[in-house]
């Protein structure tokens, strides 16, 4: 069988050149074992050891290569999926680079509530989420498109809001503005094209889209191990929020047991406590580089 790297197989992925989401879409697909490097110096890049190449581009163009089937997948914000209207399919949502698409005006502003923005200029890179939005409640407003640096136009008197992405606030904060209302909530989502794919590629997805939950599974867990007397084993065990039964190994020690189990992050600290309080000492957590159910 011909294994050669051969178009109807390889997929191409979009992801973005440098912004926002590019640190961690490298993160991802280093952690899900797809090598290759000089990303920052080229526009295309192949992977070593999966049958992948990588293109790197703008995020705003991103949806529209995946739509046109240039490429198979990316990796790009909600906000650009939905601006562009692209028709695409969204496989999954990555909980990273998060952001959201609101409507700020300046500090000292009458202008809070969509309703009293009837009739107003608003400055915005999103002409087609914010247009929509208001439409949708009846507001007439005036669009005023821009690509960049939209937070400076309500000092320059060229709009009075703006309808920009805000992630931290620091850009608003910095230009006097005052966040008043969400358009659109924005994550990284990884995207697919509506064009017919290969069986090859298809297949391919199907690996790739496996690592991606296993690697996202395992961020969200924690690998934890703790020592205990064995009569606190049960006690310990409807503690432990894992799905399945944790690993119980016996000690030198006699009457002590280790228990190994895998739990979520985020109950780590309140079980922690509670798990103390049942008699478990030498309790540690460690990460997970990926997890394969
Ligand atoms: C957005 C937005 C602001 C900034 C807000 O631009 O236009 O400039 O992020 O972030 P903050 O609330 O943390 O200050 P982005 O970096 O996404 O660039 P792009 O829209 O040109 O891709
Ligand atoms: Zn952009």
């Amino acid at each position: 069988m011909n294994r050669s790297l051969d178009h109807t197989t390889s997929l191409r992925i979009a992801i973005q050149k440098s912004g926002r989401l590019t640190d961690k879409t490298i993160d991802l697909l280093h952690g899900i074992g797809i090598e290759f490097d000089n990303y920052k110096r080229n526009l295309m890049v192949k992977t070593r050891n999966f049958d992948v190449e990588l293109l790197l581009l703008r995020d705003d163009d991103i949806p529209e290569y995946v739509q046109d089937g240039i490429c198979d997948l990316g990796f790009v914000g909600a906000n650009e999926v939905f601006e562009k209207n692209t028709r695409v399919n969204v496989l999954r949502g990555l909980n990273y680079g998060n952001c959201r698409l609101a409507v700020a005006s300046p500090k000292d502003s009458a202008l809070v509530n969509p309703s009293d923005f009837e009739g107003k200029k608003i400055a915005t890179s999103y002409p087609f989420l914010t247009k929509r939005f208001f439409e949708d409640q009846g507001i007439s407003i005036e669009m005023v498109e821009i690509s960049g640096a939209v937070e400076i136009t309500p000092q320059l008197h060229v709009a009075d809001a703006i309808s920009d992405l805000v992630s931290t606030g620091g850009t608003l904060k910095a230009n006097g503005l005052v966040e008043r209302f969400t358009i659109l909530e924005s994550e990284t989502k990884l995207i697919q094209t509506q064009q017919a794919l290969s069986e090859g590629k298809q297949q391919l997805i199907q690996k790739f889209l496996q690592r991606i939950d296993g690697y996202q599974t395992a961020k969200k867990s924690r690998y934890i191990l703790m020592n205990a007397p064995l009569s606190s084993v049960e006690t310990i065990k409807a503690l432990l929020p894992s799905m399945k039964s944790p690993t119980i190994m016996p000690l030198a020690e006699t009457e002590m047991v280790a228990i190994h189990s895998v739990i979520p992050y985020d109950q780590f600290w309140d079980v922690m406590e509670q798990l103390q309080d049942a008699g478990a000492s030498d309790i540690v957590m460690l990460p997970i580089e990926s997890m394969i159910a």
